[in-house]
């Protein structure tokens, strides 16, 4: 009895120690990788972020803000934005780095909001945002000039036709980066045949057979084959040239999930459809919603357009990527319908058309020498949440 109290004493000590060589830690990490100080009213500028793209922590002392990086971390928001009262607020809404204020707007006294990435390493890289703006000068184009037209309305519309049989890819021109958060405004064809994606690659080989060892993160809107209904959301991963796990949701799962209408559908309405990508998970959101979670290790089993059933332990894609969006029919003729990804277009019909702006990624490519003296103000944000 008495050994056994010793015994639980010195474990609780070491505990206690434990703990607070954690807490010690803890107040010397980076809240994450700071992103800038923005204008709180300008920040969340889109009546569904107000619903949804925001949890509420609370409001912190000091001492406990790395909270707001844990609980943001937890339930997998890619931004943490952090007021000059410790007030912190979880959010899935990239800010417009056009409305960025100088860094002294965030000092106490001051109504700036620090925003911050859950870079799972934001002591290696620092991030920045970086839009991708809808004009030519900004994306090379793989193919389908003819059907991409620039409409310059509500600070740029990037218009998609499938015409035919013919679509278009399009990529950002700044090259590839690793890891980072992709989100784009959306509103894309329901007609069966016609797929849309927007998605991360990591090679420009094509079909994905011929890619060998590549890495891909999509969204696609799929209008039938493996889809049932026209207008469903379709996710997937590649790593490795392999399947991480398919998922499909059809339009009555998304109105339920967001609280739309029957009549709202993804070719009626704008959307933003939101990428997280980490070395440990991946996750997918819909106007602020999570979707999808995929962490490193979790068992995935799905069953492909084929009718195979596969099993595999997800492992977050691992190669510096683009992103991409296209619009494409599959015009493998010789196959039956059955193998025709996304189905059969009428080609008497159409042009169909899918539209996207305000696409938004962070991105953290600049690698920090190593040790903490790299963790310099740009990496932790104003000096005095510390
Ligand atoms: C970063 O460095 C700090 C201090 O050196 C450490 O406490 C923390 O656990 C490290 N990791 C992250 C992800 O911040
Ligand atoms: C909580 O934070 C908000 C925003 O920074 C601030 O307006 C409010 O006064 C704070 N509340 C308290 C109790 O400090
Ligand atoms: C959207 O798709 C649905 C289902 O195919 C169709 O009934 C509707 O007319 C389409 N609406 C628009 C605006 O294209």
């Amino acid at each position: 009895m008495q050994k056994a109290t010793r015994c639980c004493g010195s474990v609780l000590l070491a505990a206690l120690l434990l703990v607070l060589a954690a807490c010690h830690a803890a107040a010397q990490a980076p809240l994450g990788s700071y992103l800038g100080c923005f204008d709180p009213n300008r920040l969340i500028m889109r009546a569904e972020d107000q619903k949804r793209l925001l949890l509420q922590v609370w409001n912190l002392t000091q001492a406990t803000l790395p909270q707001c990086r844990a609980t943001c971390s937890k339930w997998f928001y890619p931004l943490a934005i952090i007021g000059t009262h410790f007030s912190c607020r979880c959010s899935w809404s990239v800010p417009d780095n056009a409305r960025r204020l100088p860094d002294s707007r965030c000092q106490p006294g001051s109504n700036g909001m620090a925003v911050f990435y859950m870079n799972q390493l934001a002591n290696s890289t620092s991030c920045r945002i970086a839009e991708v703006p809808m004009r030519p000068d900004a994306w090379n184009i793989a193919y389908g000039d003819q059907n991409v037209v620039w409409e310059p309305r509500e600070g740029g519309v990037m218009r998609f036709n499938l015409a035919g049989t013919q679509g278009a890819r399009l990529i950002p021109k700044d090259g590839d980066h690793l890891y980072g958060t992709f989100e784009i405004r959306a509103q894309t064809t329901c007609a069966p045949g016609a797929v849309t994606a927007f998605y991360t690659r990591s090679s420009d080989i094509y079909p994905n057979e011929a890619a060998g060892d590549f890495s891909e993160i999509d969204w696609e809107w799929l209008n039938a084959n493996p889809a049932k209904e026209q207008c469903s959301l379709w996710l997937n991963a590649q790593q490795g040239g392999k399947g991480m796990g398919e998922r499909l949701i059809g339009p009555a799962e998304y109105q339920k999930l967001m609280g739309w209408p029957r009549s709202r559908l993804t070719n009626n309405s704008w959307a933003t459809y939101s990428i997280n990508w980490q070395p440990g998970f991946v996750t997918f959101a819909l106007d602020g919603r999570r979707v999808r979670t995929m962490q490193n290790g979790e068992k995935r089993t799905w069953t492909t357009m084929g009718g195979n059933t596969l099993s595999r332990a997800f492992v977050s894609p691992d190669k510096p990527s683009h992103a991409t969006i296209s619009l494409w029919t599959d015009d493998r003729w010789d196959r039956p319908e059955s193998q025709r990804f996304g189905g059969i277009l009428d080609t008497t019909g159409g042009p169909y058309p899918s539209r996207f702006k305000n696409m938004r990624r962070v991105l953290c490519d600049v690698p920090l020498p190593a040790g903490d003296a790299a963790l310099t103000a740009a990496v932790r944000g104003p000096a005095w949440l510390y």
